[in-house]
């Protein structure tokens, strides 16, 4: 997958979150998906600003990456307002605000910047690893464990689903447990 397809396929997930999210009728899968939710978005940013902005920067110039900046904090601050209003009754409309932000700016990701990258930045834009940078993006050096030191460390933390699981898969589940 590269990474424009990558980045769209992200859109998707977060927004099928807070879908779920809005759905959920306890408090606790409703904590456990927006802790998902924000930790996917706040990594999915992160790879944005850290690998995109310079090629949006020089392809779209300092207006359009600068309002794609301002968007993320629009976003951060739309997490930061919901998350200690989960288990509250204001919790609709903070999502609701989130939500909204989300696909003002996927949208606009997807119509205005993305094809363009794709038309006059494709030769930097495929020197780019989606999950390379996801592991840079998390701070995290890739995993180099065997399948058998994974297996164990599964078996420490009780990992479910662990006995069908191949190594890298072993891996992200451990990733995931451990962030
Ligand atoms: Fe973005
Ligand atoms: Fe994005």
């Amino acid at each position: 997958m590269d990474i424009i397809e990558h980045l769209i396929s992200e859109h998707r997930a977060v927004e099928d979150l807070a879908e779920q999210i809005r759905d959920a009728d306890a408090d606790v899968a409703r904590r456990t998906m927006f802790d998902e939710l924000e930790h996917e978005l706040r990594v999915h940013m992160a790879v944005e600003e850290g690998w995109l902005d310079p090629i949006i920067r020089s392809t779209l110039g300092d207006d359009e990456a600068d309002e794609t900046e301002t968007e993320h904090d629009v976003l951060r601050s739309a997490l930061d307002t919901a998350r200690p209003l989960v288990a509250e009754s204001g919790f609709g409309a903070a999502l609701d605000a989130l939500d909204a932000a989300m696909r003002h700016h996927h949208e606009e990701e997807e119509s205005d910047v993305f094809p363009v990258l794709q038309r006059d930045a494709a030769d930097r834009l495929a020197t780019l690893d989606p999950e390379a940078l996801e592991r840079q993006a998390r701070g995290e050096a890739e995993d180099t464990r065997t399948y058998d030191e994974l297996y164990a460390a599964a078996v420490e933390v009780d990992l479910t689903g662990r006995s069908t699981m191949t190594r890298d898969e072993l891996a992200r589940a451990l990733e995931y447990e451990t962030t």
